[in-house]
């Protein structure tokens, strides 16, 4: 059902052979305003191929081509309009949608192929900040698209679980710590402990060397900082998990920085073999002058591997792992250099595959025009922020709807749907402003309103006793107050193309957006379970809508209660 192609085809048919279906597909266009029709081809390349005007050409075409999906073709300067035939349309659009069901929009781009994604990658003994939530939800979103478009998704917890400030944190537990304060609390406790140690690291810098020699022990497998560093680890991730849990979202691997401990020195030995190392500063780097680039830092001077080491040892590890078709790392922005400096080291290693790596950069969540940081001590607890949201969504409720069954289920999914769907209503490198009020409005492109928009039509459903095995062929239907409505329908596979092709879940938000309003719209103007012959045409669209919220909401990352 791709009405686009349809048409291509009958030009091509038309035109003999001159221009390829797949051309002739591309410039199809969708004009902007309704009243010039649904499907437009403009005749300027034609144009020159024929050596004749743009205008003839379009004149001899509207008399040469014709369907039984054409309503009506126009001819208006250099484009030819074409009208679809909106009760055969509808009655395919409909047809196939409740034949689909939630594999509607589905595309045959992926042939399974794996396509791992970095997300969320929280850092251990760290509050969760908000760059992870928007990693998380960016990540997870893609991660539900790519599905769709037949790939093979893995989610990976790059977690921040080393580095030189776990030193710091055992020599500070050891100093000051309480292994009761840290079950009760984590990442509050190490977060305590760890600011301490900078404070007092000012006053006797001794503990800066400290700090040094427990991270050596930890690096050479030392028994009691191994035990230490798996407990912060361990008990970090039991908090972050309430996150994930509330969120809905889950990881294939949580193979975090620690996990290529032992697979680094390949890269470094792989480096040498290649003389891609070199001294400067008596620490080891390769050199990018020819990228362009600042030189890539590989190892300290006191022979500590990196941040970036550890990376490429990922890269390799995802490659000859997964034998990925892509590999994306939903990364802020701020870390875009580090992902240059990566696919040129492997481009120098002689490694092809490093273009199919992909940086998805996003923009940074503001608290009135500020960077909402996890300030020294002051720590934005985003599991605040999610409980917050429901015990307000939960409020709305009991105003509006008190009595509600499952009102704690549908609190939660309301009020998380409405964190997440904030955060993915725009493109992902806009800077976002946060606000609870703003996210829960029941207008607006918020989630909720579209939450909103799907229970409404599941409730006209359930008042209209509509059975799904209705068959639209049953009726004749002029479907002329729905063909916005429809043509919106028709739409989800486009938006769904465009989220896949510029990693931009803000490509589906929109697009429910939109079609929560076009519903609404024809809601307020047609009395939809009025009793005449019609009813069940127009309860078979209104469950094509919930289909089709329902699902987009899915690829989001966000339910979509029948009731609220
Ligand atoms: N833990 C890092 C941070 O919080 C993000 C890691 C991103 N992933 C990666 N493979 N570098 O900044």
């Amino acid at each position: 059902m791709n009405f686009k192609k349809e048409l291509a085809e009958i030009l091509f048919e038309s035109l003999k052979g001159e221009i390829s279906v797949q051309d002739l597909e591309q410039l199809i266009e969708k004009p902007k305003n309704q009243e010039h029709g649904d499907l437009a081809f403009p005749c300027f390349t034609l144009a020159k191929v024929k050596r004749k005007s743009p205008n003839q050409i379009a004149q001899e075409l509207s008399s040469t081509i014709q369907s039984p999906l054409f309503e009506k073709i126009e001819v208006i300067g250099a484009y030819l309009n074409i009208f679809l035939n909106k009760q055969q349309v509808s009655e395919q659009v409909i047809k196939e949608i409740g034949t689909l069901e939630s594999r509607y929009g589905m595309q045959a781009i992926g042939n399974g192929g794996k396509v791992p994604i970095d997300m969320s990658s929280p850092n251990i003994a760290k509050p969760f900040s908000m760059g992870h939530l928007r990693s998380t939800v960016i990540g997870n979103s893609l991660a539900l698209i790519l599905e769709k478009c037949d790939y093979k998704p893995v989610k990976i917890n790059h977690l921040g679980d080393w580095g030189t400030q776990f030193g710091k944190l055992i020599t500070a537990y050891k100093l000051w710590g309480e292994a009761e304060k840290v079950k009760q609390n984590p990442i509050k406790e190490l977060l305590t402990l760890y600011i301490r140690f900078h404070d007092e690291a000012e006053k006797d810098p001794s503990l800066v060397d400290q700090g040094r020699s427990w991270f050596k022990k930890l690096e050479d497998g030392d028994k009691e900082a191994h035990e230490l560093w798996q407990w912060f680890r361990d008990e970090s991730l039991k908090e972050f998990s309430r996150i994930y849990d509330l969120m809905n979202v889950a990881f294939d691997s949580f193979n975090g920085e620690a996990f290529y401990n032992d697979k680094m020195d390949r890269v470094v030995k792989l480096l040498e073999e290649q003389q891609l190392l070199v001294e400067s500063d008596q620490a080891q780097v390769v050199e990018l002058t020819e990228e362009e680039l600042p030189p890539c830092l590989i190892k300290k001077s006191d022979g500590a591997t990196l941040y970036a080491t550890r990376d490429l040892a990922a890269a390799l590890y995802r490659h000859e792992t997964y034998h990925f078709d892509k590999s994306l790392y939903v990364v802020g922005n701020e870390q875009s250099l580090h992902f240059k400096q990566l696919k040129a080291v492997l481009g120098k290693l002689g490694y092809d595959w490093a273009k199919n790596m992909v940086h998805i950069p996003f923009g940074m969540m503001l608290k009135d025009g500020k960077k909402m940081s996890t300030r020294k001590g002051k720590v934005v607890l985003l599991e605040e922020v999610l409980d917050e949201s429901i015990s307000m969504a939960r409020h709305n409720i009991e105003e509006k709807n008190p009595n509600l069954e499952n009102k704690d289920i549908v609190a939660k999914q309301v009020g998380v749907g409405a964190v997440i769907f904030h955060d993915l209503k725009n493109f992902r490198m806009n800077d976002i402003e946060f606000s609870l009020e703003e996210m829960l409005r029941f207008e607006g492109e918020t989630g909720p309103y579209v939450q909103y928009t799907h229970a409404r039509a599941c409730s006209i459903l359930r008042k209209g006793n509509w059975s799904a095995d209705w068959q639209p062929s049953r009726i004749d239907y002029s479907w002329e107050k729905e063909w916005k409505v429809i043509t919106m329908l028709m739409e989800f596979p486009n938006a769904i193309k465009r989220a896949f092709n510029q990693y931009d879940p803000s490509q589906v938000a929109k697009y429910v957006v939109d079609l929560a309003q076009a519903f609404n719209k024809y809601y307020g103007e047609v009395k939809i379970l009025e009793d005449n012959n019609e009813k069940q045409a127009r309860l078979a669209l209104v469950y094509s809508v919930t289909v089709v919220l329902k699902e987009g909401l899915r690829l989001l990352g966000v339910e979509a209660p029948d009731e609220m």
